[in-house]
């Protein structure tokens, strides 16, 4: 059977523990979904590299186009990069801010801000809208990397940030209020444009909507799929993250179980065959889990090939994936 996603789902994620095969079950869709016609932007959040591995071409910080494919491009976000630029751009905005005397105690602090946990996280969530914001040249957007508990949390902050700016505005409307007062003449014209144009309320203003957007093509126009291999370790994780996500009101589409052995070879009574039929016979039990104990259809049951998938390898894998990209866009 074949499976079809939402013909909203514009942007796919794929989640998963760092090694189950994200970014090759990705690229694969990513393939699938141009090959159908669909202009397709594969975007790849590994500091590694790896979407670079499977076509063997560099990518960078923008859209690029993949060599041997039509209406594919991909894009490679480096987190550290990212985190780099945005404590850059805090500090920036901050030097306009404050005096010279606390500059360099408060950029102490963001400094540290951003070694916290999470941070890294923060600042590839923000590239992520940013890139699903100017999507617009293409049909379809895939990530080989789903948000995580730390990065939907995100998602529930502009209830929070509303409150806060509503506030933060009052007593600024009154403090300049009184500035004004204080003020004469041109003074009171430059009062009177400070109160509207307040650089920090507009920051979380601005805060603000990237994060209502975020949240409405998450829930609108996204589709998650989770891959996993057919291991209790794997199995734990999947749960973990169907339950995050869940948590935020995301659901999971579906799973794709990457590295099944292949059949093993009854007649074969070395050692090898031995360790291949035991092997196999565990990975059947796991997988007959899955089927039981999740509700997400299995989308995929892909063999473990006996090297890397990168070029045409991918092709090969496709036709172990049984979802049907043309339905969508
Ligand atoms: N079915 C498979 N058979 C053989 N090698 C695989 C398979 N799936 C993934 N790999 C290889 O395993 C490594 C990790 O896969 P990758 O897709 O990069 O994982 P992730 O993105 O989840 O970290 C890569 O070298 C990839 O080529
Ligand atoms: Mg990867």
């Amino acid at each position: 059977m074949i499976s079809t996603i939402s013909n909203m789902s514009k942007f796919v994620f794929f989640g998963g523990k760092g090694g189950v095969g994200k970014t090759t079950v990705s690229s694969a869709f990513a393939v699938r979904s141009a090959d159908a016609g669909l202009r397709t932007l594969i975007v790849s959040t590994d500091p590694a590299h790896s979407t670079a591995d499977v076509f063997d071409q560099p990518f960078g910080n923008e859209p690029r186009a993949v060599d041997g494919y039509d209406d594919l491009w991909a894009l490679e976000i480096d987190p550290e990069a990212e985190l780099h630029e945005h404590m850059m751009e805090v500090k920036r905005a901050m030097d306009d801010q404050v005096s010279t005397t606390i500059v360099n105690e408060l950029n102490r602090h963001v400094e540290m801000a951003h070694q916290t946990p999470g941070a890294h996280e923060a600042a590839l969530f923000d590239r992520i809208i940013e890139v699903m914001r100017g999507a617009d040249g293409f049909d379809r957007i895939v990530f080989d990397t789903s948000p995580t508990g730390s990065t939907l949390r995100l998602l529930s902050l502009p209830e929070h940030l509303e409150g806060w700016i509503e506030r933060l505005e009052e007593k600024r409307a009154k403090s300049l209020k009184l500035f004004e007062y204080s003020s004469l003449g041109a003074d009171r014209k430059d009062a009177k444009r400070r109160t509207r144009e307040d650089p920090i309320i507009n920051r979380l203003r601005e805060r603000k909507e990237q994060f209502e957007f975020a949240a409405d093509v998450l829930r609108n126009q996204a589709a998650f799929f989770l891959v996993m291999n057919p291991d209790s370790l794997s199995i734990e994780e999947t749960r973990r993250a169907i339950g995050t996500l869940k948590n935020h009101d995301l659901s999971v589409d579906g799973l794709v179980i990457n590295r099944v052995s292949p059949d093993p070879d009854e007649a074969d009574r070395g050692a090898g065959g031995a360790f291949l039929r035991e092997k196999h016979a565990t990975e059947h039990d796991r997988i007959e889990t899955i089927h039981r104990e999740f509700d997400e259809p299995v989308i995929g049951v892909i063999q473990t090939r006996t090297s890397e998938i990168t070029g045409d390898a991918l092709r090969e894998i496709l036709a172990e994936l049984t979802i049907d990209v043309t339905s969508l866009a």
